[in-house]
């Protein structure tokens, strides 16, 4: 078999650091289900702007193009803040982009409270054990990508969804829900937004097709609250684009550490070996620590374990990361941002050695 292509794309911040712990773990689960992985990487983000004047420039188009999956690190910072452009900054001319131009519909966070780290939550020990919340966001519509206007005196962002959009990304949840507990809850806000009465509709709609999977849907408000008070009693939950970008950060801080959250954004382009997709922590570019070599690896980690599972098959493979990522915890090993003031913590490359080893 020829080896798999895979586009890296470190970008900014800590991109590059947590990239570097992760890239031998992954080709390492990889080898072990017998695929060999020809990681390439590009220039993306504030990096690619400071290169070659834009963002997401040709030569790294060309390659994700070329690749059967993107493997990203994180993109943007203060500086980058203040291009003039707004469609040159790193998350709108890179990541939004990206997302389009593969029809990235789908995008998938587990959010998890891992054994031995419920003490680090905001919330109580008792209300947070046993989370295991999977959510799916729909990631190319809604407000981020409908028609947009500012003056000095204006602005709108229109929320813009049709039924073939929503109806790809409801089937989605569905399956992910079929894979699990077979409990899904849509979240909306159908009391006052019409394009949220249309996503209950083709709800009704598609639920027949999955008899097997109990639904509930909730108000967005209203799940705001439950995330808090009952975390650990959803099992899949799936929204439109903005309600879940504001949801998953919440979700995140619920588990204890954003550094553990991975995520994989899928579509409909498929490759030999699997589904397309875009992998990367759901953490951003953490400027403050950035070249500090202290920060968590593990969330671009088991982006990959994702990667190994949706776009190269090798369910037995991401099982294994996962499993080490577990292992490595439950042994009490730490980075900066789970250790306790007074606890040891590991540097971001021994953190992906220690993820290696237990591998
Ligand atoms: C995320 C991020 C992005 C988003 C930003 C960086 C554009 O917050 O992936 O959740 O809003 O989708
Ligand atoms: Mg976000």
């Amino acid at each position: 078999m020829p080896p798999i292509k895979v586009a890296v794309l470190p970008g900014d911040g800590i991109g590059p650091e947590i990239m570097e712990a992760s890239l031998p773990v992954i080709a390492k689960a990889a080898a072990g289900a017998k695929l060999a992985l020809d990681f390439q990487h590009g220039l993306v983000g504030g990096a690619a702007y400071d290169a070659t004047g834009h963002p997401l420039p040709p030569a790294t188009l060309k390659l994700c193009d070329s690749a059967a999956a993107i493997y990203f690190g994180s993109v943007g910072g203060p500086k980058y803040d203040k291009i003039p452009d707004p469609n040159l900054r790193p998350e709108r001319g890179a990541l939004l982009p990206l997302r389009k131009r593969y029809t990235l519909y789908a995008n998938v966070r587990p959010a998890i409270v891992y054994k031995g780290l419920e003490k680090r939550s905001a919330i109580k020990e008792s209300i947070v054990t046993g989370m295991d919340l999977l959510v799916i966001r729909e990631l190319v519509g809604g407000a981020y990508f409908g028609k947009k206007a500012l003056t000095k005196s204006h602005a709108y962002d229109v929320i813009d969804y049709d039924a073939k959009q929503i109806d790809r990304v409801l089937d989605f949840a569905f399956k992910a829900a079929l894979g699990r507990q077979k409990r899904l809850t849509l979240v909306h806000k159908a009391n006052v937004l019409l394009t949220s009465v249309l996503w209950k509709q083709r709800w009704d709609v598609i639920r027949k097709k999955y008899p097997k999977v109990a639904v509930d849907d909730c108000y967005v408000d209203a799940f705001t609250m439950y995330l808090i008070s009952r975390p650990a009693s959803f099992d899949v939950m799936v929204t439109e684009n903005m309600m879940g970008d504001i949801l998953t950060d919440e979700a995140a801080q619920v588990t204890g550490s954003i550094g553990l959250i991975p995520s994989a954004s899928l579509g409909a382009k498929k490759t030999k070996w699997g589904t397309f997709g875009l992998y990367e922590p759901s953490h951003g570019s953490a400027p403050d620590i950035a070249g500090k070599g202290i920060a968590n690896p593990l969330a671009t980690i088991l982006s990959g374990a994702m990667m190994l599972r949706y776009s190269f098959g090798a369910e037995k493979a991401a099982v294994k990361v996962e499993a080490a990522v577990r292992k490595v915890l439950a042994q009490g090993l730490r980075t900066r941002d789970l250790a306790g003031p007074k606890d040891k913590a590991l540097s971001t490359h021994a953190m992906g050695q220690a993820v290696l080893k237990a591998l």
